[in-house]
């Protein structure tokens, strides 16, 4: 084998992930929970092969260099030790999804590399060690490998530190809506955002016991299909995520006027009865959690506000795929 195609979709976190452990291994502070989604994905195509001089990173058509090739080269890396390939790789990416506005392009990009390249390289890894490879690109691409509702369970070293089905095949009318606001690359990284709230919030303890016990909750929640108490506590976690941001040194937020404005639309439309609830990433853009039935009600009451062009409905998505090896 020297070159394969592979298919990965973006997850948002429901119980999210904000700090790291260790930065080399990616190991997380805490679990985190997610919903993989439809509607936004990457497919990438890597090959290895004796020509090339050095690792190429190609996305959207664009040769990429800096920073995001130094992290697929981590990656690369990694495969290339487990395969014993010495050969450069080309990484070609079509992102469906708009990059780095917190709607997790890392996620479907790191998961899509990690098996279109363990792929290509003759590798045939088991899904959890997948996602254990996924995980050194981008935390987030861990819970990408499976569809569905995820848990990725952080473990204690690199072994440890992988991704679990919770529901692959969602069996209740969970959706998710975003609302896009602004899909201008983000100011603060993930990364540095997660390390500077870790170094510097003093809410950081408290922040690891609301997540342990917010993992339990919606677990019951998931089992009991209750999509009321999951939205309830996706809503709240997140908030509790963006406190750290704004209680850190110096304080930061990602959110913007028109994410104020969204958040404030969601909860009185459900003040006024219509179960719908919000959560935020590394940007401003917002996610809606919904029942399915209250679709059309919540579009009717946010197109006036941010566009019908801005609300993309998604169902729960699959797991990452090989489209093509050769
Ligand atoms: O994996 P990264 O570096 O893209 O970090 C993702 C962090 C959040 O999206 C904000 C939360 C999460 O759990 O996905």
């Amino acid at each position: 084998m020297t070159s394969a195609v592979a298919r990965a979709h973006t997850n948002i976190a429901l119980v999210k992930y904000w700090g790291k452990r260790d930065s080399e291994l990616m190991l997380p502070q805490t679990d985190s929970l997610s919903l993989t989604l439809n509607e936004f994905y990457a497919d990438t195509k890597v090959e290895f092969s004796a020509q090339l001089t050095a690792d190429e990173l190609i996305i959207d058509g664009q040769p990429v260099s800096g920073k995001g090739l130094k992290k697929v080269q981590k990656v690369l890396s990694i495969v290339r030790q487990m395969s014993q390939i010495n050969q450069f790789a080309r990484v070609e990416s079509i992102n469906h999804v708009p990059m780095a506005a917190g709607l997790a392009s890392s996620a479907s990009a790191f998961a899509a590399l990690a098996m279109a390249a363990s792929s290509a390289a003759g590798l045939k890894l088991a899904r959890r060690d997948l996602s254990r490879l996924a995980r050194r690109g981008s935390g987030s691409a861990t819970r990408s490998i499976y569809g569905g509702l995820v848990e990725w369970h952080r473990g204690v070293d690199d072994l440890t530190s992988y991704a679990e089905p919770i529901m692959e095949k969602v069996d209740f009318p969970l959706e998710m809506m975003a609302i896009l606001l602004n899909t201008e690359q983000k100011k603060v990284s993930s990364t540095l955002g997660m390390q500077h709230v870790v170094e510097t919030s003093p809410y950081y303890p408290a922040w690891c016991e609301v997540v342990q016990a917010d993992m339990q909750k919606i677990k019951l929640a998931i089992e009991k299909r209750d999509i009321n108490e999951i939205g309830h506590i996706a809503q709240t976690n997140a908030l509790r995520m963006h406190a750290l941001n704004l209680a850190a040194d110096p304080g930061f937020t990602y959110f913007n006027a028109a994410t104020l404005q969204a958040m404030h639309a969601i909860d009185n439309l459900r003040a006024s009865g219509t179960n719908c609830y919000y959560t935020m990433d590394a940007g401003p853009n917002v996610k809606v959690i919904y029942d399915r039935a209250d679709r059309s009600k919540i579009q009717a009451a946010l197109t006036p506000l941010f566009g019908a062009d801005n609300l993309v409905v998604s169902q729960p998505g699959p797991g990452t795929v090989l489209l093509d090896q050769k």
